[in-house]
């Protein structure tokens, strides 16, 4: 009858929609070919970044780092760290004991206008902090060696040189790039007559996380990091490295794999949603592999997919979000609040009987997000804004697994075995707030690199206390 009508019809527009909905999302679904040809690709841009002639065409800049071991607990004294480039600016003092390590830190704010202002009022403000931090530890008649986290690409010429190719993630200061960071700060110092800094290492945090992984690990020869940005680091044969002079060894590469893909190489992986994100920042075209995968950029690329599917209809009824227009005002950590877990997920209802039911409370968890984007949220639209979130941040997993594929599988390759068992030092927002990230680049860094065995160790404070070790063997060089 009439009613049975209405059910087939009902029924008919719900599949169209799902059919819509799947074509958008689709592009942002990489199967398992298109991982492998992301892993292929990462491995060959890697070595054209290693060779002398081949690295100024190459998207991964592969930057040598004067770091020539991971730590063998020898390591002693105490140090000041600075930790620029992630969420916060730190400063630390870190003792390195026998058989402890000790931190006190503070956490200052760079605000926006000082990244994006004159360097030297970067600069100068870093020395502020450093001059507040040793006034409150009782450090000022103090010259600690300091070990200085700088995470941006840097071409080192030794371990305390540092100059700068070119800020990265929300930074633009002016007058840094083609300058070496250590000096920036020590004309700052001057400036403000603090006349006791003696920067003795400069590190990237990838190197870092290594080095304070490594610490507790020997087995830990990779750097991950998966934050506001992303990139990697890990130990290189010296043979390999044809843009430092000596066979001998391994060195720790600085990847800057953020940057993969900025020579077009990734073309066909973008979606329309990652122009439109690339295209408003500040470093259009630049480091388009981290713009698919860090916590600067998912909210974005979430929130250009809602309003996709809001213009076809197929979200909110339809009703135009001016909210939902502003930039950034869908960050990167509502995607680990509406990840998080609801009751009825896996029993094969998708989540419908939890969400409905006993679990009421993290479907209202998303509806409070969405309301406060004055977004009237049905049930099906939370569900859908959901995927939306687990689509962007899945692919971010994958891809991340796949450019770590190629890394540890050119380390099994470099060491001639047949099975390589690795520790990889992670840290980073991303990384250790997200409810699924890690476990889904886990295992799919398992299937591309069936030859390898990684185990990710999670750093604490692994910038500064990294800073700190490599500072502690930079010291031990210089004295008798
Ligand atoms: C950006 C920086 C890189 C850093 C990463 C993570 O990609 O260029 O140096 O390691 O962010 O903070």
């Amino acid at each position: 009858g009439q009613g049975a009508g209405m059910v087939t019809a009902v029924t008919l527009r719900l599949a169209a929609q799902r059919r819509e909905v799947d074509q958008l999302l689709a592009p942002l679904r990489l199967s398992r070919a298109d991982l492998e040809r992301v892993q292929a690709l990462m491995r060959r841009e890697m070595e054209l970044g290693l060779g002398c002639q081949t690295n100024a065409n190459a998207s991964v800049r592969m930057l040598p780092t004067y770091v020539r071991s991971t730590p063998d607990g020898t390591e002693r004294g105490e140090f000041l760290a600075l930790d620029l480039g992630g969420t916060n600016f730190r400063v630390l003092v870190v003792r390195v004991a026998q058989d402890s390590i000790h931190i006190a830190s503070e956490v200052y704010v760079i605000p926006t206008t000082i990244m994006q202002g004159p360097g030297e009022a970067l600069f100068d403000h870093i020395i502020e902090c450093i001059m507040d931090f040793q006034l409150k530890q009782d450090l000022m008649e103090h010259v600690l060696p300091l070990g200085f986290t700088f995470s941006f690409p840097c071409q080192q010429l030794g371990l305390d040189k540092a100059v700068l190719l070119s800020w990265t993630k929300g930074f633009s200061a002016t007058g840094c790039v083609g300058q070496d960071v250590v000096q920036l700060l020590q004309e700052a110092a001057q400036r403000k007559q603090h006349l006791g800094l003696k920067v003795v290492a400069v590190v990237n945090d990838t190197v870092g996380t290594m080095m304070s992984c490594g610490y507790d690990d020997p087995n830990c020869e990779i750097g991950l990091i998966v934050g506001t940005g992303t990139n990697a680091c890990y130990m290189e044969e010296m043979k390999n490295v044809g843009t430092v002079k000596g066979e001998q060894g391994r060195m720790c590469i600085n990847m800057e794999w953020g940057a993969f893909g900025d020579n077009g190489c990734l073309d066909d992986i973008f979606t329309d949603f990652d122009r439109l994100v690339d295209k408003k920042t500040i470093n259009a075209g630049k480091q388009r592999f981290e713009k698919l995968i860090s916590g600067m950029y998912l909210g974005e690329i979430v929130r250009h997919i809602l309003l996709a599917l809001v213009e076809k209809q197929l979200l909110f009824r339809g009703k135009p979000c001016p909210k939902l227009q502003t930039k950034d005002i869908f960050p990167t950590k509502f995607l680990s609040t509406i990840e998080i877990p609801w009751a009825g997920d896996g029993d094969g209802d998708g989540g419908a009987n939890g969400a409905r039911g006993s679990d009421g409370l993290a479907l209202r968890q998303v509806q409070a997000i969405l309301q406060d984007l004055e977004l009237q949220a049905s049930f099906e639209d939370s569900m859908l804004v959901r995927e939306v979130c687990q689509t962007v941040s899945t692919r971010a997993a994958h891809l991340c697994a796949a450019g770590l594929a190629a890394v540890v599988e050119k380390m099994r390759e470099n060491r001639g075995l047949a099975q390589l068992a690795v520790t990889v030092g992670v840290d980073g927002t991303l990384y250790k707030m997200h409810p699924h990230f890690s476990q889904h680049l886990q295992h799919m860094l398992q299937e591309l690199a069936p030859n390898c065995t990684v185990t990710f160790l999670q750093s604490e404070d692994g910038s500064g206390k990294g800073a700190a070790l490599v500072a502690a063997v930079a010291c031990r060089g210089t004295k008798p």
